[in-house]
Order: structure tokens, then sequence, then C-alpha cells
């Protein structure tokens, strides 16, 4: 049996709150842990808000994100089941925060990938911030020269030296270009614009300590956050529940600054725009982009449990999506 989305943090247990406290020990991750590409989860994974092995229920990081970085209800479940429907296996009802691991049990039938986060192509894409895109090397090992690329950014164009929105955004624009001039394989189309533009700004919010909250990131804490995968000390999480309605507004402010059109490389420096595709502001077009074609492409034809079992995660991404969104609700496999 599938367990049900885990709701809201109950009122007055959503607030400002000491995250990295005793009953949360930084503990790096040992030699058969596994970590990935989001430094958000491998560091709730270092402070046993995650199970430290890396192989989690869809349930456990909604409640993981929510209680360590005050990640929104809807929020946290939309990132999840989509993460979960692209990487995790829908039998076992587990997924890795990283690489492909049998830990996660028998695989459905291919084309199928359960792949974890790490698998390159899903939710992990191409412009990453602190990695290299896969045709450069692993995509979701920390890259430190591109983390210093940050850290120039937030020098060059946030306040106080910190990685605020204006970093972000010149940032975000930055790697697109990059890419474009030196990724042969370049994939820069839904569903991955969305991730690309959301995690630009997730740490501006939710690595910021919950008592300055100023949109300001230190380097101190980036460092932190992106190379050592560590809270920093006495580290609190936002004061109330973060989610579409705040990281939304930030979005489209990069997007304003620098727009650009879906697309993918065909050759260095050849960029071939894809208008067709759901653009980075369209939520309901990325939802059914998922559900209708992503998913459908790892799941062509199942049936019994794993049909069940796909069906029922569809909507508990619907039922996210659709919380501030008016969306229409798509059946892949009928209703
Ligand atoms: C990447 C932050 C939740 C999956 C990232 C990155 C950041 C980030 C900053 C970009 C790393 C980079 O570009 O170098 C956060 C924060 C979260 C959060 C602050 C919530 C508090 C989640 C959740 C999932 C997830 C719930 C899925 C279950 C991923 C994946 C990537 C990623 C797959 C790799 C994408 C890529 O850069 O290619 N995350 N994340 N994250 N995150 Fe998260
Ligand atoms: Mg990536």
């Amino acid at each position: 049996p599938i367990p049900n989305p885990p709701g809201p943090l109950p009122a007055h247990q959503d607030g400002l709150k000491l995250v990295n406290d005793p009953a949360h020990p930084f503990r790096t991750q040992q030699p058969n842990e596994l970590r990935g590409p989001c430094p958000a989860l491998n560091t709730l994974a270092n402070h046993g808000y995650l199970p430290r092995s890396g192989v989690a229920r869809p349930d456990q990081i909604v409640t993981a994100v929510m209680e360590g970085l005050n990640l929104g209800n809807d929020f946290a479940k939309f990132l999840v089941y989509q993460a979960f429907l692209m990487n995790g296996n829908p039998l076992t009802n587990l997924m890795s925060i990283g690489m492909k691991t049998p830990l996660t049990g028998q695989d459905p039938p291919k084309p199928a990938l359960v792949g974890g986060l790490s698998q390159h192509g899903t939710f992990e894409g191409d412009t990453s911030m602190s990695r290299v895109d896969a045709f450069f090397g692993d995509p979701a090992a920390f890259n430190q020269t591109r983390f210093n690329d940050l850290l120039a950014f937030a020098t060059k164009y946030g306040a106080n030296g910190s990685y605020d929105v204006n970093a972000a955004s010149e940032l975000r624009y930055e790697r697109l270009q990059d890419s474009i001039a030196t990724n042969p394989q370049l994939v820069f189309t839904s569903p991955r614009i969305l991730s690309a533009y959301s995690e630009a700004v997730f740490p501006t919010v939710y690595f910021v300590d919950g008592r300055l909250n100023n949109g300001q990131l230190s380097k101190d804490a980036a460092t932190s956050f992106f190379a050592n995968q560590r809270m920093p000390q006495d580290f609190h999480r936002q004061p109330t529940p973060v989610s579409f309605d705040v990281i939304e507004p930030l979005t489209g402010r990069l997007f304003k600054d620098h727009p650009f059109v879906p697309g993918v490389n065909q050759g260095v420096n050849n960029y071939v725009e894809m208008p067709n595709t759901p653009a980075v502001s369209d939520f309901c077009g990325i939802y059914e982009d998922i559900a209708l074609r992503v998913i459908p492409g790892q799941y062509p034809k199942p049936t019994g449990a794993l049909k069940d079992a796909i069906k029922k995660n569809l909507g508990f991404l619907y039922g996210a999506v659709s919380f501030q969104h008016n969306c229409t609700q798509v059946f892949p496999y009928g209703k």
C-alpha cells in the first residue's frame, strides 16, 4: 500500500526553528551511503532528516524538506512526486537521492529507468550551478570550479557580496550561455527548465537563516550547504512555510531579466529553439508534459500493481500543482 503524502506541518509547529540541533547531528557520508545532485537533500541526509543511506520513500522526503527547511507542503509534494515518477521505483516506493542502486528493489520492466536523482536527462539536467553538464563528467558530483563561479557572481552582482536574486539572475543566464557555447549535447527544455530556474533562487530563500531572512546568502553559508553539505552552525529554517507564491515571482524575475526560448544544441554554439515545448512559466504545461510525455516514455503500457502505483503518484503530483494553479488533470492511463 502506498502511503498518502503527508499534510502540512501542524500550526504552531511550522515556524522559525533551530534545525541544526542535537537531534540531527551532522555526520559525513559513509562509503555505502548515496548522495546526489541536490545540495539540499544531501544536507538533509547528512543531518538525518532523511535516511542517511540516501534511499527514501517520497513521503519521507516531503516530511524532511518541510521539517528541515520549511518548504510549503504543496511545493514539497510538487518537487518530490515529479522526481519520484521520473527516478523512483513505483513498485517498492523507494528512490535514491543519488545514483541507481539495488537498494530500491527489483525494477519494473524497461524502458523504466529507476535511475535515482542522479539519472541524467530526467530531473537532473544541464546548466547546473555547482555541477558540470553530463557531457563533461559526473553531473551529480559537486564541482569546485563551477561553485567558484557562483561565489564570483555573488561578489560581482550580489548585495554585500551575497548570493542574492541579482547574482542568481546573472549566473542562471551565464550558465545557459556557457553550455550553449561548450556543450554539443545541451538539452534545455521541459521539465528541466523549471528546475533550473527554481534551483537558482532556492538558495536565496531556504539556505538563508530564518532569523535573517533577507534574501542574501553569505558565501560562508553557501559553502556550508553546497561544498560541505552541512547546515551552518546554529542554522534556523525559514520562519513560515515557503511555497510557489514566494518562489514563482523570483523565477519570474530571472526570466524577465534574461528571457530564453527552450531548446537543444545540435553541436556547439548551435542552439535550436523549441518554441512549442512548454515555457518555464507554464506550470500546467510542464505538469502535462511530465504526465503525458515523460512518464509514459518510461512506462508505455504498465499493468496491475505497477499501473495502480503510477496512477496514484500522478494523482499526488496533480494534487500538488492544482493547489495554486488552475490546471486540468490529465490521465495518460485512463481514469
Ligand atoms: C538540484 C536546492 C529540494 C531534487 C538542486 C540545486 C539546488 C537545490 C540549489 C541546484 C544545484 C546546482 O545547480 O548546482 C534545493 C532546495 C530544496 C530542494 C533548497 C528544498 C528545500 C529538492 C527536492 C528534490 C530535489 C524535494 C526531489 C525530490 C534535485 C535534483 C537536482 C537538484 C534532481 C539536480 C538538478 C540539476 O541541477 O541538474 N536543488 N532542492 N531537490 N535538486 Fe534540489
Ligand atoms: Mg545538473
